[in-house]
């Protein structure tokens, strides 16, 4: 059994072979035909943040799958308070068929992983969002610029070096992109994020670069993404953030014409409009941040189905025929009343509570 923590946990062949499948439950749900290959199976999915994008998009795969999704929501489970992390991995594992989690720190899908006895998609962490950026290769791919091949492109991340930056640095490197980070000195990928980016770019043929020329670094993208430049418990910080970014490395109409024609626009979303990303950007020729958004839903069926289906028992018919057999026969001679009751109310003795 896998999880799904880091698209650095898979060869690029495994993630390829992802992708494919992705591609096939997307032209499936074009035709309104995906197969049920989860039937009445459920997804847990814990939530310490709030979401749009992986909630819907993890909720509703399910769904087109066959399957079930419950929301546990922050201070509905007991997750780490009151229960430990075990507990609440040993527990959901009996119930589930497979985890999704958003945590606020990366150690804790980690641990809950390592103590979970299904398969746990990592929904986003203070560190990485490996669904994110398996969505965003394929929106790549969908765009390429006329008669190139994705390792012949270049992306550039403007802006925070964000968990999706760590992500996206990851996953292009891999598949032999070149990938740049332009912001400023103080927000750049730390050497650690580098090292993995280069590992990867030395087997695959891509290249990393990290600068705060961004004017020059757009001048050779084929894709421009962006994030946002402050997360929710980094308020405090917004009168240094926003001077540091602002307006050098906001995504504007001037910084887009400083870009080939083709370069197209990508943001994870949510995006602050007037922020990091203009509306003429945003909303522009140029910016595929809606398809972006849509291929999360594709993304969660395929790695929904490509971790857990291998897990998954498949009765034979034959089982199946057994147990409708014996259970009905059970239901048959019970012997509970089969017609509603003469007798007065009250006149029966009350039952007797054995819990609690
Ligand atoms: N991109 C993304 O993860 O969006 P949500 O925070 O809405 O899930």
């Amino acid at each position: 059994m896998r999880h799904f923590i880091d698209t650095q946990d898979f060869s690029r062949e495994e993630l390829e072979e992802l992708l494919a499948l992705i591609g096939l439950l997307k032209d499936a749900d074009r035709d309104a035909a995906v197969p049920h290959v989860l039937h009445d199976r459920s997804l847990g999915m814990i939530f310490e943040e709030p979401s749009t994008r992986t909630r819907v998009s993890f909720e509703v795969a399910m769904v087109k799958l066959g399957g079930h999704a419950l929301y546990l929501k922050p201070g509905e489970i007991h997750l780490g308070v009151r229960e430990s992390l075990y507990d609440t991995a040993k527990v959901l594992s009996r119930m589930c068929d497979v985890i999704e989690a958003r945590t606020l720190k990366h150690s804790t899908v980690v641990d809950l992983a390592g103590d979970s006895d299904v398969p746990v998609i990592n929904g986003l962490t203070d560190y990485n969002h490996p669904t994110q950026v398996v969505c965003d290769l394929l929106t790549m791919s969908e765009n390429l610029p006329e008669g190139r091949r994705l390792d012949e492109c270049t992306v550039v991340f403007v802006g925070d070096r964000t968990n999706v930056c760590s992500s996206l640095m990851a996953i292009t490197t891999q598949f032999g992109m070149s990938f740049v980070h332009a912001a400023p000195p103080a927000y750049q990928a730390p050497p650690e994020w580098i090292a993995i980016g280069e590992a990867n770019a030395e087997r695959s043929g891509g290249s990393v670069r990290v600068t705060d020329d961004v004017e020059d670094a757009v001048a050779g993208a084929d894709f421009i993404y962006t994030d946002l430049w402050w997360w929710v418990d980094q308020e405090d910080q917004i009168p240094e953030r926003k001077a540091a970014f602002m307006p050098r490395y906001q995504v504007n109409e001037a910084l887009m014409k400083r870009a080939p024609a083709h370069a197209k626009f990508m943001h994870c979303l949510p995006a602050s409009r007037g922020v990091e990303v203009t509306d003429e950007v945003i909303d522009g020729p140029q910016s595929v941040v809606f398809d972006q958004a849509e291929n999360r839903l594709h993304t969660e069926k395929g790695i929904l189905v490509w971790l857990t289906y291998p897990t998954l028992q498949q009765p034979s018919d034959e089982v199946l025929r057994k147990h409708e057999r014996l259970i009905d026969s059970h239901l048959k001679f019970m012997s509970w009343d089969r017609e509603p009751s003469t007798e007065p109310a009250g006149a029966r003795e009350p039952a007797q509570p054995n819990h609690g």
